[in-house]
């Protein structure tokens, strides 16, 4: 059945025009005027963007279920304009092998209303299977540890796994924080008895990404793979970016880009996540360096509340965002911090070519039929009721927004239209 999108303001070729879109199996078959389908959305007053990519979501399969499936996950992004998302390996067990990832991708299959790509586990000692992986987003290091167990504090192991990325031509995605100084400030922050949630941004402050951000960019550029640094969040690591001259890509959360440390003191840990927010004058950084910022990303991480309630030390790390992503930009395009051409490009186009998303990420005749449409002149205020998540809650209960997505089509099927749709969405890489 074809769909047509009728009478929006479309996002094609870096501009808005006023026109129509035709997608039939599962592709944009025409953009032009006066086009009928099988079945018509009327997007009158709406903008027709690409479909969102979040190249950075943990929805949990295999192993942690009870946190998120992909029924719920997908259904958040799906809820949110996200058609694609990219899911990391810190599961249980981590997929560092073939063997696992493939058990993940028969676990996924059939499950998810968005189309999805999966990172692949990087260890001190699986370099053969990050050479030999196929069809995978990139190879995930974690210099410094965080929820899980995936872990290469190792710079020797480090190098290694550079090596071997380049040898299986992979993108390296690093978590860039020191082991060596968390654990220090650690042993530091106990020795002193605290136990406020506050202590995390001291604990990981500014030196502990910067410093690994900096040993990622040196080493990348000695063995000469692509790098892409997770979730940048300082100064010092817009540093490492800008001085990469264009070498190097990265990403910035939402929460990053919307909260500061001091709300940790009226979140508690439910604002607890690694790398942990920082001072306002690193957010507006962020927003002031954007340029330097290859992709908008969530880091959707959800835990349950019960796992949140528990004492500083024993609460895990991470806030779930995959439904709010879009929002809160569009939000912020409403406000004037960035501008339509500049948010689409990071939410749609940099993702898809910086993880080789091929034939996604714009609005092209031929193209894969990802399509989120907005209202931009809705309002709406995020409640953690509203919340799809499995995990039931959002930092951000209690925002009032503008703008919001009231469409989100997948491969040419309807997936959020204030309902959900099917499970129509596909892994996005061949293998
Ligand atoms: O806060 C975080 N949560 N940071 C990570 O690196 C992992 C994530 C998770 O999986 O919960
Ligand atoms: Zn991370
Ligand atoms: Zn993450």
């Amino acid at each position: 059945m074809s769909l047509a999108i009728r009478n929006g303001k479309v996002f094609t070729r870096g501009r808005l025009v006023s026109t129509d879109v035709l997608c039939d199996k599962g592709r944009i078959k025409k953009i032009g005027k006066n086009l009928k389908g099988d079945k018509a959305i009327d997007a009158s007053g709406r903008l027709v963007l690409p479909g969102v990519i979040d190249p950075h979501v943990h929805f949990r399969t295999p192993g942690e279920e009870y946190k998120e499936d992909w029924k719920t996950g997908s259904r958040a992004a799906a809820k949110g304009g996200v058609t694609t998302v990219l899911d990391m390996p810190n599961n249980k067990p981590s997929i560092t092998t073939q063997k696992l990832l493939d058990k993940k991708r028969k676990a996924i299959a059939g499950k998810s209303l968005v189309n999805y790509g999966l990172h692949f586990g990087a260890t001190a000692d699986n370099m053969e299977e990050i050479s030999d992986a196929t069809g995978i987003a990139s190879v995930k290091a974690h210099m410094g540890s965080s929820t899980g167990d995936l872990l290469v504090p190792d710079t020797g192991d480090l190098y290694k796994v550079f090596h071997a990325a380049k040898i299986g031509g992979h993108v390296v995605a690093v978590h860039a924080e020191n082991n060596e100084l968390i654990n220090k400030f650690t042993r530091d922050a106990k020795r002193a008895c605290e136990g406020d949630p506050i202590v995390h941004t001291r604990i990981r402050r500014n030196i502990v990404a910067g410093e690994a951000a900096s040993l990622a960019a040196i080493i990348s550029k000695e063995v000469g793979n692509r790098l892409h640094i997770c979730h940048i969040s300082t100064r010092q690591e817009l540093d490492v970016v800008r001085m990469a001259g264009g070498r190097i890509t990265c990403e910035a959360t939402t929460h990053h880009l919307v909260l500061e440390d001091n709300d940790m003191r009226r979140l508690g840990n439910y604002a607890k996540m690694n790398p942990p927010l920082r001072s306002h004058e690193d957010r507006m950084a962020l927003w002031a360096n954007r340029k330097l910022i290859s992709c908008w990303c969530t880091d959707h991480a959800p835990h349950t509340r019960e796992e949140k309630e528990r004492d500083y030390w024993h609460a895990p790390a991470g806030v779930p965002g995959v439904e709010t992503l879009l929002p809160l930009h569009l939000d912020a395009v409403n406000k004037g911090m960035e501008t339509l051409p500049e948010m689409v490009a990071r939410m749609t186009t940099n993702p898809a070519r910086i993880f080789r998303l091929e034939g996604r990420g714009e609005l092209r005749e031929g193209f894969a039929a990802d399509i989120s449409i907005v209202d931009m002149d809705a309002k709406q205020t995020i409640t953690n009721e509203d919340v799809v998540s499995k995990c039931g809650w959002t930092p951000y209960d209690g925002l009032q927004l503008q703008g919001v997505p009231t469409h989100t089509i997948v491969n040419g099927e309807v997936v959020f239209d204030g309902e959900f749709g099917a499970a129509v969405g596909v892994e996005a890489y061949t293998y």
